[in-house]
């Protein structure tokens, strides 16, 4: 911080102010950059991304086919992640050959487009957390890039987006959610401000996203026994905030372990919904439970606890805690290592860019690139499709304001960003059918009442601030009974049917079959406007260099090129 007050010395270390101001340094001063927080590294608390002087040194012991020490810990110490690991994920069969292996020799195997994505998961099966972290600190940036490119599981890329408003309103959600179906994401993600609109917001995010595109899939991030109950009830269609930590004692704070997640986990996955876990560099900071290790050697456990559970995927990239790795120096490379670890255990990478960081709009996109060039499997795990006032999950990296940016950088390097341009008439429409619908649904179910005039708004809204005021009582009443009465997916769909949505209903339907007969459980899956899956089992990422791999073209190219604000010849 800088220290005005002291006019009258002339400071001598250069990073404190002279007595008469130099004037580039007051105008940097005033600059978005310097609104944000930046800390030296201080690894006894764990404000270190990489590399600290507690980071254990790589090693394995096997005994009879068993771990019987890692990273220089012997098993009669291990605390509960490290026995979970070890037990569950990492093969003690090829473990010593692995472990034997130079850190160089694998981090280069990682960007050789002659070595393919299968032989580096084969070795990654045999390595310690330690090891995996020495591995990583071989690589820049782009090097990590590259390795996401060939490592990510499914060869198409695609996104993630929030939809929630601070009011809650269900019928602003369900038009937001229409229009995220237009632009394409895949995923849509709700949470609440009111804990007991939850109910509602799924609904809202069934029915709307369903009117935007079939087969978006949507969850609601809410309290575990809520949020495993809406999947259970087919209102939600996926889940992914399972926390999970690289220490005991952060474990501990949530009364948790790494047995009960795998519980929670195989509850969704028995009744056919897709999940993953959450995790990300800065948590353990944050519980002040990093032992003085380096966030990404604690967020390489989580991966690992994640691929020893058995769950598909994972989202991190340090998630809600990105402030923190953003503040120390090589926190945004750290963050991308930690995305690479989990393709590199062939799991799927949710891959961040889903809170706000930095008020500067260069640090923003230079760390969403990071994800956006090579292309992951959800490059936001979370991109605010609203405005960020009303992202409840505390401000996304970019948000709806920033649609048209995002979209002509993705038209300026020719890469996939996972979205594509909508057209003001088409949203506009989907819009209005969505609230339509969702009346309809509320109707149906006698829920309470909503109006033209808020089927209005939402329509033409940009937030919630266009939206008049509902009853929140009334509407909390009504969603908690609406969970007491049991309602379910199958009640959405014949109450849309009964009121002529036919192709909504046929939609809605339609996401229920898919959890009967499992198919978006396999790695990776997402679903296309027609309900196929496309994961790492019929879409499997085969980059291997110029050639190969996916390449942005044909008609998904000529949608992303043809955006509104460009002039054909007929317009000069
Ligand atoms: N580690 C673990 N869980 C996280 N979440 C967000 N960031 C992290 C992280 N770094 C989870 C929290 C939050 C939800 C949005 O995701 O549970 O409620
Ligand atoms: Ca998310």
């Amino acid at each position: 911080m800088l220290d005005k007050t002291d006019n009258t010395t002339q400071s001598t270390a250069g990073d404190q102010p002279a007595t008469k101001r130099h004037k580039r340094f007051e105008a940097l001063e005033k600059r978005d950059v310097n609104q944000d927080g930046f800390v030296k590294e201080w690894p006894e608390v764990g404000l270190i991304a990489m590399g600290s002087p507690n980071d254990p040194a790589p090693a394995i012991r096997i005994e009879n086919g068993e771990i019987v020490g890692m990273d220089g810990v012997d098993r009669a110490d291990f605390d509960l992640v490290d026995e979970f690991v070890a037990r569950t994920a990492i093969d003690a069969s090829v473990a010593e050959q692995m472990m034997a292996m130079d850190a160089t020799e694998i981090a280069r195997k990682i960007v050789d487009i002659n070595v393919s994505r299968a032989e580096v998961q084969k070795i990654f099966t045999g390595l310690t957390p330690a090891k995996i972290a020495a591995v990583m600190d071989e690589m820049n940036v782009v090097e990590m890039m590259m390795g996401l490119q060939k490592m990510r599981a499914r060869r198409t890329p695609s996104t993630q987006g929030h939809v929630t408003n601070v009011k809650d309103n269900p019928v602003l959600m369900a038009a937001d959610a229409a229009e995220a179906g237009l632009y394409d994401y895949s995923e849509i993600e709700t949470t609440v401000g009111m804990i007991r609109y939850a109910p509602f917001n799924a609904l809202a995010l069934l029915v709307g996203g369903q009117t935007g595109r079939g087969g978006i899939i949507s969850q609601d991030a809410v309290e575990e026994a809520m949020e495993l109950q809406l999947g259970l009830r087919g209102l939600t269609t996926y889940a992914e905030t399972v926390s999970v930590y690289g220490t005991e004692d952060a474990f501990r704070d949530g009364d948790d372990t790494p047995w009960s997640k795998a519980l929670l986990a195989s509850a969704y996955a028995s009744r056919g919904i897709k999940m993953r876990f959450t995790s990300g560099t800065g948590a353990e900071v944050q519980m002040a439970s990093a032992q003085g290790k380096s966030m990404l050697y604690l967020e390489i456990k989580c991966v690992m606890l994640s691929k020893g559970v058995g769950v598909q995927g994972l989202q991190n990239g340090s998630i809600s805690c990105i402030g923190v790795p953003a503040s120390v120096p090589g926190g945004i490379r750290a963050v991308l290592a930690e995305n690479l670890v989990t393709t590199c255990l062939d799991l799927e990478v949710a891959s961040g860019n889903d809170q706000s960081f930095s008020h500067s709009p260069f640090r923003r996109t230079a760390r969403t690139l990071m994800q956006m060039l090579p292309g992951t499997d959800l490059i936001f795990s979370g991109y605010a499709t609203v405005p960020n006032y009303d992202d409840m999950f505390a401000g996304s990296n970019f948000d709806c304001d920033d649609n048209d940016d995002y979209l002509m950088i993705s038209r300026d390097l020719k890469v996939d960003g996972g979205i594509v341009p909508v057209s003001e008439s088409d949203a506009i429409a989907a819009r209005n059918k969505a609230a339509r619908a969702l009346q309809a649904v509320f109707e149906e179910l006698g829920l309470p009442r909503i109006t033209d005039e808020e089927i209005e708004a939402a329509t033409y809204a940009h937030g919630s601030k266009d939206m008049p005021d509902r009853d929140t009582v009334q509407d909390t009443k009504a969603a908690t009974k609406m969970m007491e009465d049991g309602i379910t997916g199958m009640d959405v769909v014949k109450a849309l049917g009964r009121r002529g949505f036919t192709d909504v209903a046929s939609n809605v339907l339609e996401m229920q079959k898919q959890r009967v007969s499992g198919d978006y459980l396999h790695t990776s899956a997402i679903l296309s406007r027609d309900f196929k899956t496309i994961a790492a089992v019929n879409d499997l990422n085969d980059y291997q260099g110029p050639g190969t791999g996916y390449r942005l073209d044909g008609e998904r190219w000529q949608k992303i090129s043809d955006v509104r604000q460009a002039l054909g010849p007929e317009d000069i």
